[in-house]
């Protein structure tokens, strides 16, 4: 695989055309949002600068991979890809008509992917026309720095299509896990209800946010404590996918906790909104 399509230029979507970029890949991210694509770009440009200046990436490499990379609002610009992943809105309407869109303008051999963190990967396969050739490529935040990727097969997912993947998610240094679907496959199934706990655990005024943080990275050795996580993955992000685990098993251990409802319709997303739990 040679050219990499990403649709959605926000914080996983540009942390994924990064990454493919800065391992000798072409890269065409596509948004529908010139504003949310220039931003994206900046970021990458940033923390490949960021990088560089470290010594991490030697300079002449973090130019060659903003030069690997394009930016375009049009789908029909990810006609030639290899391989296009999808990370737009958790929303499982957009994601068809995104979707559909891609399916559309893509040749026969194109794999399409999806960065979903919960929705279901053979819902989504059902919308195109090649749901032998779709799957789950689930990837971490931050994406530069998080080892694991989630290879998540739908029910109609071809051998190859799986194996093409499990190839390019090692060649650009990832580890992949394989994950038949299940709502939040296995790391969101675990960490977020974990989230929704620690947010209940500060609505009853057990402890404060700092000392439910630090008894959670001290305690078991967390690298920072769930909240503060919560603010990096975002609110609303959270939400998302405690709904989709409440609604699919129907079972009441998978409530979202009010207050962090509360949180995403009063804005505090986290980082991104410069507040959550915590101020950014
Ligand atoms: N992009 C690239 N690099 C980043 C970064 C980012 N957004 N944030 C931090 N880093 C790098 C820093 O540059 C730093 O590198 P150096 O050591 O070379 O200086 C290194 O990571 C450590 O950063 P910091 O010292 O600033 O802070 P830290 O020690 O707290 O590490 C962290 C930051 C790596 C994010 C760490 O806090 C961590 O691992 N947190 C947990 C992250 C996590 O659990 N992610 C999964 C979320 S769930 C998800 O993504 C799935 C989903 O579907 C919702």
């Amino acid at each position: 695989m040679k050219t990499i399509g990403v649709i959605g230029a926000g914080t996983m979507g540009s942390g994924i055309a990064q990454l493919f970029a800065q391992q000798g890949m072409y890269v065409v991210m596509q948004d529908i949002n010139e504003a949310l694509l220039e931003r994206g770009r900046q970021g990458i440009e940033k923390s490949l600068q960021k990088l560089a200046s470290k010594g991490k990436l030697p300079e002449e490499e973090a130019q060659a991979a903003m030069g690997r990379l394009t930016c375009t609002l049009k789908t029909e610009d990810l006609a030639a890809c290899d391989l296009v992943i999808e990370a737009a809105t958790e929303q499982m309407d957009i994601k068809k008509k995104i979707l559909q869109g891609v399916d559309a303008v893509c040749g026969e051999s194109t794999i399409l992917a999806t960065n979903t963190s919960s929705l279901s990967i053979t819902e989504l396969a059902a919308a195109t026309k090649r749901p032998d050739r779709f799957m789950g490529i689930h990837f971490f935040n931050p994406v530069g720095v998080m080892k694991l990727v989630e290879l998540i097969e739908g029910i109609a997912t071809s051998k190859e299509t799986f194996e093409a993947a499990e190839a390019i998610v090692k060649a650009v240094g990832k580890t992949p896990v394989a994950v038949q679907e299940a709502p939040g496959f296995v790391v969101n199934r675990i960490l977020i209800p974990m989230i929704n706990e620690a947010v209940g655990i500060l609505a009853e005024g057990v402890a404060s946010k700092e000392a439910i943080d630090e008894a959670m990275k001290l305690g078991a050795n967390h690298p920072i404590g769930p909240l503060a996580l919560a603010d990096l993955i975002g609110n609303d992000v959270c939400l998302a996918i405690m709904e989709v685990l409440y609604e699919e098993f129907a079972d009441s251990k998978y409530r979202p906790h009010p207050l962090l409802r509360k949180m995403v319709r009063g804005n505090r997303l986290g980082r991104k909104t410069s507040e959550g739990f915590y101020q950014y």
